[in-house]
């Protein structure tokens, strides 16, 4: 990101929600984003990730310029080249797992029953440890499980980066701790690179980087983020 703007108006006054942010986070890199509720972070994701215009500035993924992408365009490297996980999952109810995890295949035009869709959707399954639950519907999986096929669906079309805004926002620390361990495993294995929006420094310390924006600005940058050192940082800014 490169001077990154996002301004709304809120009561017919202009708000910068991201004001001037630049950030170069390289292949390979886990990132958490940090800072009080109204920071900035959703409006930091939803720009890095095409899924907003910034109002000036650039993003670029890779040696493409968001910016210079035409909406259908946008939405082709979105759905090729990023994966989501939000805290609302968005998982279909109707679905099995398995069909769960394959959608992202079948809106790149794949078929969704073809073999190799679904020997992939096995194979993301099988790396987060749900493989034997592929033909269950999700609404018979606890939250924790839950999150766990929302990363098999996010890993399913092997993304450049991966995008998580409070991915586990609703879960105990425990089933927390295993979000983030596949997290941190998708970086150290297979090199994809994880963007995540958290308020928890327990979060932060899986992280390579923590970035704190305050009042759309990035305040701080912390290089192998510890958890204490990320709550006093948090609290300097006023809490989360
Ligand atoms: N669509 C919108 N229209 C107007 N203002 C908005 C809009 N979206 C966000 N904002 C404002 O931009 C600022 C940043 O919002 P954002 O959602 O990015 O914060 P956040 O750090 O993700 O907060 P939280 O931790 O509560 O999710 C806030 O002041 C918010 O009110
Ligand atoms: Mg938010």
């Amino acid at each position: 990101m490169r001077s990154v703007t996002r301004r709304y108006l809120r009561g017919g006054q202009p708000v910068n929600a991201l004001d001037d942010v630049s950030l170069e986070i390289p292949q390979g890199r886990f990132v958490a984003v940090m800072g009080r509720s109204g920071s900035g972070k959703t409006t930091f994701l939803q720009c890095a990730a095409g899924l907003d215009r910034p109002t000036s500035g650039t993003v670029r993924i890779g040696n493409t310029d968001l910016g210079s992408l035409s909406e259908a365009a946008l939405t082709r490297l979105r759905r090729d080249r990023i994966g989501f996980v939000f805290q609302s999952l968005n998982l279909v109810p109707s679905l099995t797992v398995r069909e769960n995890v394959t959608l992202p295949l079948l809106l790149g035009g794949e078929r969704p029953d073809s073999p190799q869709a679904v020997e992939r959707a096995m194979r993301v399954l099988e790396s987060v440890g749900l493989a034997d639950r592929a033909d269950d519907s999700p609404l018979h999986l606890s939250g924790g499980q839950q999150q766990r096929v929302a990363i098999a669906r996010a890993l399913v079309t092997d993304p450049a980066v991966i995008f998580a805004d409070e991915p586990t926002g609703a879960l105990d620390p425990s089933t927390a701790n295993d979000v983030f361990t596949l997290l941190r495993r998708a970086v150290d294995d297979t090199g994809h690179t994880v963007v995540m929006v958290t308020h928890d420094p327990v979060a932060a310390s899986w992280a390579d980087e923590a970035v704190f924006l305050a009042k759309g600005r990035i305040v701080t940058n912390m290089v192998r983020p510890q958890t204490a050192d990320v709550v006093q940082v948090m609290a300097e800014l006023g809490g989360c």
